[in-house]
């Protein structure tokens, strides 16, 4: 791995990839992003020439365009007509030109203060700092880019400075841009909403934008913040593809522009339209970080550079590799409607199948006898309790299990105490009226009195009850921002409103490590990379039916570990589809994410008991597979839309999972071709004991056999033998 400076080349290599830029006259141009190069010669070099209508900035050298050029950064009003990277209002005008004036090498990564970054062990990153200047403001610009030993991902974000002697608007400030030759592109993003998060979509990138956003204050159920370009060739297993992400859970944009030389400018970063930061002289900002990812060989093997990096440098470093408890969640078995007996009942099934953690779910403080009120009483209902809380987590520990408990620390109810006794700290336009959601109001962490307090409160409950696990829940989006004591303070509220949540994040989950968080928004509403940094785990959606969440799965895996997918069996009919699946299709389903329960289990037969026992004893022999395993995926939906498979490789062992949706008369069953086995070593079965050589696995394939119906699955297990 290298940072260096060959005479007007930077290079950022290691043996997975490399960012090469060029200076010349102070612009800074990229060379190449992709494969690794340790020595670069111009081999892609642009050919110049005089482009009509791509302004030049000498009048004497028409073949020298901004417009035309690959850039590092994209300006405003000297020519280059694409989506910019960075747009600041100063003086009458948004004309900015910055030049290279120096460069650092840095050990480490940059933490940015205030916004989740990411962390590296002494030795394993190294950071590139390229200081920018204004030719004619005192206004500087620094970009930083973090090399990582042996991951296909860099990160990157830069920095504003203003010693202007004036205050400034920044109106663009992405996180990252790259811009790409010409080429036939598809963009790939997730999309949905609310119960259908995170549905892989692909499309041919033609030229024009493709854009996807959040305008809510959150990542939202309907986006995710990361955008995918891949060559029209590239699939699973072959050919390259480029991926921009970034760790930020608030208003975001991320696009493709393919511009008249069909050349492909991808860009991502808080979302343009709402970002009006006021800079004054003297002051800094910084831009979320992002992440850069290139792969040549196919978009399994971006998924999985994409996954060992949250792993190794954006996950909690104690949670990344520690195996999560098997839960059981009393929601949608309970919903407001427990008490002290019912949930003890449900504890004493889940102590009996093996279960090991319980979670107290939403209704347990205040008046909160359904979703209308009490949010922010954060006082135990010992009446509904039948006695104090600790007495409930006794009972779970004293049983050998962990207890978990669910909140909402950004949000508040007008029927309330904390309402009644501090209105103004609801985000709001004083003299409008409320925008309501699931009847409730966002708390505006922009004030800093409301950090503290919730800081003051949730430690106490922290300190005071031995809670093993945390539901930190979200369950709406932020409207009516006007709490500032102007416009331009205002404008500025989801940003440090942002800041305000991230403090509090940061303080829970450093003096509590031992407490395992998992982040909700009512599901997959906030399921980003920001969030990842503080929250080991997620609650990627509220729907709980298997077959829905076939593809909800595949898409948080598509660039996210599997061991940070929250996933439960649930009742049927399944309360969101109404659909009946069988409990083995449940629980197969489950089992390739972080197994969990969310039914009640006194309404269960003792068959069912049964075989939810039996799941809950496999996944303990498999659970090492599938967390800290290799997920692959082994076929593409786009192509077979009736069909799902997966494989999970760790150390010797492997896990095959096929789903198919729905029956099919007269056609052949599907063969899967294995990947990643060793082709010299023998691999046996482990439920019907039949032995295959690797060889056969990946080059002839497994014919997949499920029962004839509907929402069948099937999950085989693997070992090596000698
Ligand atoms: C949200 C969550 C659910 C549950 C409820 C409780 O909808 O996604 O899992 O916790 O809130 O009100």
């Amino acid at each position: 791995m290298k940072i260096c400076k060959a005479e007007n080349l930077f290079y950022l290599v290691n043996d997975q990839v490399a960012l090469i830029m060029e200076e010349k006259e102070g612009r800074l141009f990229l060379r190449h992003f992709g494969g690794p190069i340790a020595s670069y010669h111009h081999a892609n070099a642009m050919h110049e020439m005089d482009h009509a209508f791509s302004p030049n900035p000498r009048s004497e050298d028409r073949t020298f365009s901004m417009d035309t050029q690959r850039q590092v950064l994209g300006q405003v009003g000297r020519g280059d007509f694409r989506k910019p990277s960075i747009r600041i209002n100063h003086t009458n005008n948004q004309v900015t030109d910055f030049r290279y004036v120096d460069y650092q090498v840095l050990d480490g990564v940059p933490q940015v203060v205030g916004l989740p970054s990411p962390h590296a062990k002494e030795g394993q990153a190294q950071t590139l700092k390229l200081q920018l200047k204004d030719t004619v403001l005192d206004l500087y610009l620094n970009l930083y880019y973090t090399l990582y030993e042996g991951s296909a991902t860099l990160t990157c974000f830069q920095e504003v400075v203003n010693q202007t002697g004036e205050t400034i608007e920044l109106a663009t400030c992405l996180s990252a841009m790259l811009d790409l030759p010409a080429g036939a592109y598809d963009v790939i993003s997730f999309q949905g909403a609310y119960g259908r998060e995170k549905r892989f979509q692909r499309q041919a990138l033609k030229q024009g934008y493709f854009e996807i956003g959040s305008s809510r204050g959150a990542s939202g159920h309907g986006q995710t913040p990361a955008i995918i370009l891949a060559d029209r060739l590239t699939q699973d297993d072959a050919g390259q593809a480029y991926a921009l992400q970034i760790m930020y859970s608030g208003n975001f944009q991320a696009f493709a522009q393919c511009n008249q030389l069909e050349e492909v400018r991808l860009g991502i970063g808080i979302h343009p339209d709402l970002l009006h930061w006021r800079l004054a002289s003297g002051e800094s900002f910084s831009s979320p970080v992002a992440l850069m990812t290139y792969t040549f060989q196919g978009l399994n093997a971006l998924s999985q550079a994409s996954q060992t990096f949250i792993l190794d440098h954006i996950m909690p470093p104690a949670y990344s590799q520690q195996l999560r408890p098997i839960l059981i969640n009393n929601w949608e078995a309970t919903y407001f409607d427990f008490n002290f007996d019912k949930l003890t009942q449900i504890v004493d099934k889940a102590q009996e199948v093996g279960i090991e953690l319980f979670v107290l779910d939403d209704g347990w403080f205040g008046d909160r006898q359904d979703d209308q009120r009490a949010l922010g009483d954060w006082v135990v209902n010992e009446s509904k309790l039948g006695g104090p809380l600790s007495r409930l987590i006794d009972y779970v520990h004293d049983r050998g299990m962990k207890f978990g408990l669910w909140i909402e620390p950004e949000m508040i109810s007008q029927e309330s105490d904390l309402y009644r006794q501090h209105p103004d700290w609801v985000i709001q336009v004083p003299g409008r009226s409320h925008t309501y959601a699931r009847s409730q109001l966002v708390l505006d962490y922009a004030n800093p009195e409301v950090v503290a307090y919730f800081k003051e409160l949730f430690g106490d409950l922290l300190s005071r009850y031995a809670i093993d696990y945390i539901k930190w829940d979200m369950n709406r989006n932020i409207t009516d921002v006007g709490n500032g004591t102007s416009l331009s303070d205002t404008l500025m509220q989801p940003h440090r409103h942002l800041l305000g949540v991230y403090d509090l994040m940061a303080y829970l989950t450093q003096t509590f490590p031992h407490v395992l968080f998992e982040s909700c928004a009512g599901g997959g509403g906030r399921n980003d990379l920001g969030v990842m940094r503080y929250f080991p785990q997620v609650w990627v959606s509220d729907n709980t039916d298997a077959i829905e969440r076939l593809a909800i799965q595949h898409g948080h895996t598509y660039l996210y570990p599997t061991i940070a997918m929250g996933a439960h069996v649930s009742a049927v009919p399944n309360h969101q589809m109404n659909r009946t699946t069988p409990l083995k299709t449940r629980g197969d389903v489950a089992m390739t994410g972080n197994l969990g329960y969310e039914l009640d289990l006194c309404q269960l037969s003792n068959e069912e008991l049964g075989q939810v026992a039996q799941q809950v004893a496999f996944y303990k022999t498999i659970r090492p597979i599938i967390q800290r395993g290799q997920r692959t995926r082994l076929l593409d939906p786009e192509h077979f839309p009736n069909d799902w498979a997966c494989q999970f490789s760790y150390q010797d062992q492997l896990i095959v999972f096929y789903g198919r949706v729905l029956s099919t008369l007269e056609k052949s069953e599907l063969t899967l071709k294995l990947k990643n086995l060793d082709p010299h070593a023998f691999y046996q079965e482990q439920s019907s004991g039949k032995i295959y050589s690797g060889a056969e696995l990946i080059y002839a394939g497994l014919t997949m056999v499920v029962p004839r119906g509907d929402f069948q699955t099937s999950l085989q297990h693997f070992k090596k033998i000698q």
